[in-house]
């Protein structure tokens, strides 16, 4: 049986919706647990196929995992393990947080390569030549890493890219090295902060998260800790760009607004009317969307690549022709084709995407071939004429903690049914295989 979303578009959003703990934010901080003694303690952990995976490799290393409501406890004293097996890896790419945090711990790791993705190549050659200047040993074969690094040393690194993950990374091993590391050209996103924030609660020499120098003083014993995890923005845009394109007014309750403001920045172009307070952002959208100034995606505090797919879908009903511009990842542009059997008029040129809106979007059986592409997908459905079935819901599961719910409690028309695989035809079979 595979599950799908029925989306009968066109009814206005309004009500408040309060927005879930940031996936890119747990899953390192989960990573992290494995390093202090006693019971960690995360709350505001999200609900996500993601963190399932997560919890899989915890289980697997040997710590003990459970949920107690909305937090989870880990528990990593009888971790007893030091490789993530291919299976695991291959659930979840970002798995690749995992060693530093496991290096850090044990002194050594073993794991397979994450390899490519559905975004494109997903090199790691940051990371490792990062570990490798601490004093890491690395080998590469058959497709797995070999690592030990028992005697790590803090030293000077430069990211030629500020890469999250990599920063993620030596962020988690320098607390197990000797001495100071010094990292520059970190990135800069605020789950790197959150991430800081946890590792301090643990007892953690940790300063500069948020800004380009990230320095880290290892070798200090950690502890147990209790941290609430930041809230997740691209969740927070994607419901306000839902919003945007269904029209009515919604409150994103719960959130950093200041890590919001290049979308807001942006769906204010488009025509909607954006009030942000302390920890809430509310949006009212009546008037036709026009189209908005050119969106690059940047690394923070830049537009995030993770909101380029759901404005995509607002833009495609504004008035005129918006220009994407995707600078972080290669194939980000997947969701294209199938907006396009919605009524979209958008042509891609390498890494630019150029849409020239239409006034209507019409209902069509769409498949997410990505996270944030089936966020677009999604976002596109609440705004067309009659019923879009959404399928590829895996995807969209990594990362949203029950979508229809809570856009239903929205007052969207909007709901996940089980169907029988196959059973719809040649076309929606193609479009089937392409999310497998
Ligand atoms: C994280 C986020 C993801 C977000 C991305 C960019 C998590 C779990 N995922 O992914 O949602 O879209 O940041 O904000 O937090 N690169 C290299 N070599 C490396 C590492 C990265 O070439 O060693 C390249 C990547 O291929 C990509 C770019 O750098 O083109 C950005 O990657 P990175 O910032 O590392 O993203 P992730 O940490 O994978």
């Amino acid at each position: 049986m595979n599950s799908a979303l029925m989306i009968r578009g066109g009814r206005p959003l309004r009500g408040s919706i309060s927005i879930q703990g940031a996936k890119n934010s747990v899953l390192p901080i989960l990573a992290a647990a494995i390093m202090g003694e006693g019971e960690q303690v995360v709350r505001r952990c999200p609900w996500l196929s993601d963190v399932e995976s997560t919890f899989h490799i915890l289980r697997y290393l040997g710590c003990r995992v459970r949920r107690e409501g909305n937090a989870v406890v880990v528990d990593p004293g009888p971790m007893d393990r030091c490789d993530i097996p291919d299976r695991l890896m291959r659930e979840m790419r970002s798995s690749v947080v995992f060693l530093g945090a496991i290096l850090a711990r044990s002194g050594e790791a073993c794991m397979s390569f994450p390899g490519g993705c559905e975004l494109g190549p997903r090199p790691i050659d940051l990371h490792l030549s990062a570990l490798r200047a601490l004093g890491a040993e690395i080998l590469e074969t058959g497709g797995n890493l070999i690592c030990r690094g028992r005697h790590m040393v803090g030293q000077e690194i430069n990211l030629t890219f500020p890469s999250v993950g990599a920063t993620e990374n030596i962020m988690l091993a320098a607390c197990g090295a000797s001495g100071v590391t010094r990292v520059t050209n970190a990135a800069r996103e605020p789950e790197i902060e959150d991430l800081q924030r946890f590792l301090r609660a643990m007892g953690a020499h940790v300063d500069g998260a948020g800004t380009s120098t990230v320095v880290i003083e290892g070798g200090h014993a950690l502890h147990a800790a209790e941290h609430t995890i930041l809230p997740d923005r691209i969740a927070a845009a994607t419901y306000l760009a839902a919003a945007a394109a269904a029209g009515g007014t919604i409150t994103v309750e719960d959130i950093c607004p200041e890590h919001l403001s290049t979308v807001t920045s942006i769906l204010a172009e488009a025509g909607c009317e954006i009030r942000a307070g302390h920890t809430h952002i509310t949006l009212h959208r009546e008037a036709p969307l026009h189209a908005m100034r050119p969106v690059r995606t940047m690394p923070y505090p830049g537009f995030p690549t993770d909101a380029q797919s759901p404005l995509m879908a607002v833009a495609a009903r504004a008035e005129g022709a918006t220009v994407f511009v995707e600078n972080i990842f290669e194939n980000r542009f997947r969701h294209v084709g199938e907006l396009a059997r919605m009524g979209a008029d958008i042509k891609v040129a390498g890494r630019v995407a150029v849409v020239c809106g239409v006034s209507r979007l019409y209902g069509a059986h769409v498949c997410a071939t990505d996270l944030r592409g089936g966020a677009a997908l999604l976002v596109a459905a609440l705004g067309a004429e009659g019923e879009s079935r959404l399928t590829g819901l895996r995807h969209l599961d990594r990362g949203y903690e029950a979508p229809e719910r809570r856009l239903a409690a929205l007052g969207a028309d909007v709901r996940r049914v089980e169907e029988e695989a196959g059973a719809n035809g040649p076309a929606q079979r193609a479009a089937g295989r392409l999310c497998d």
